[in-house]
């Protein structure tokens, strides 16, 4: 297939410019599956990592079988304020961060949640405590979904400055273990312009959800948070400039 009509599929299955299109086509490269179907998702998918340099930390392969049924998960979900001193496992760890943004498809490309044009403009911050998860020490991780990993990118516990960042919810800082889910609102806006941060916040409800009952379905609890200065949070945990707090989720064991 000849470049121009590669950039003409990519043209009309963004709203991108033909100027736009070539230059993200030469950024990216074109990736076509079947009969010509643009994938962009490959590309921003496979993005190079954004913590590659730091140490990454692979975690254990998720379980696929649970002993609680969805239903009872569903039934049994709350908002949890008030978390007991013990830690996760790592186990633990790699199970809810897999629900929440874990590969799922055999071919590497699509994860546990939905994701308009199967663009992924969330990523996942773990602020963990002193006490937090067994084997790992305190501080910061952003997860991988590509290779099922952690990297630390700080050795704080910031549990108790994201909780003052959050209007002083001082209860978040009794959990364990406290996700922040970030959005990178240009991964999406760039194929559906202001719509996709519409999107990207959906797609976080859907991980939130996903969060909240994988945790119930191994015996822990979580609770959410909306309530948050975004600059405040940012700088708790260090996280990418352009990656914008949009929830966050402590989990641990419910007092
Ligand atoms: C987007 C969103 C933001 C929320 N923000 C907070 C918050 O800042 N602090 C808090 O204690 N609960 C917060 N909650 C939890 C709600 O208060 C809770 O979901 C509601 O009371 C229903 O209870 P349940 O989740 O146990 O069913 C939030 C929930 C959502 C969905």
């Amino acid at each position: 297939m000849p470049l121009s009509s590669l950039l003409q599929i990519l043209k009309k299955n963004t709203r991108l410019t033909r100027r736009q299109a070539c230059r993200l086509g030469g950024i990216f490269g074109l990736s076509f599956y079947g009969l010509g179907e643009f994938r962009a998702t490959h590309a921003f998918a496979r993005r190079r990592n954004i913590f590659e340099k730091e140490k990454s930390m692979k975690l254990p392969i998720p379980m696929l079988d649970g002993d609680v049924s969805l239903e009872r998960a569903i039934k049994q979900r709350r908002t949890i304020r008030s978390f007991v001193d013990k830690p996760l496992t790592v186990g633990q760890l790699s199970q809810i961060l897999w629900a929440a943004q874990g590969i799922t498809d055999d071919r590497g490309l699509k994860r546990a949640a939905p994701s308009g044009g199967a663009l992924y403009p969330i990523d996942i911050y773990a602020v963990m405590g002193k006490n937090g998860v067994r084997e790992l020490a305190p501080g910061i991780y952003h997860y991988d979904p590509i290779h099922h990993s952690i990297q630390k990118i700080a050795g704080t516990d910031a549990r108790e400055d994201v909780a003052v960042a959050s209007l002083r919810q001082m209860w978040m800082a009794t959990a364990p273990v406290i996700l922040v889910l970030t959005a990178e609102y240009r991964r999406i806006t760039i194929k559906y312009g202001e719509r996709g941060k519409r999107y990207a916040m959906i797609e976080t409800g859907h991980i939130g959800q996903n969060i909240f009952l994988q945790c119930q379905a191994i015996g822990l609890s979580a609770g959410i948070v909306g309530a948050f200065y975004d600059k405040e949070v940012t700088r708790a945990i260090n996280s990418q400039k352009n990656h914008e707090p949009l929830i966050i989720m402590p989990v641990g064991w419910e007092r």
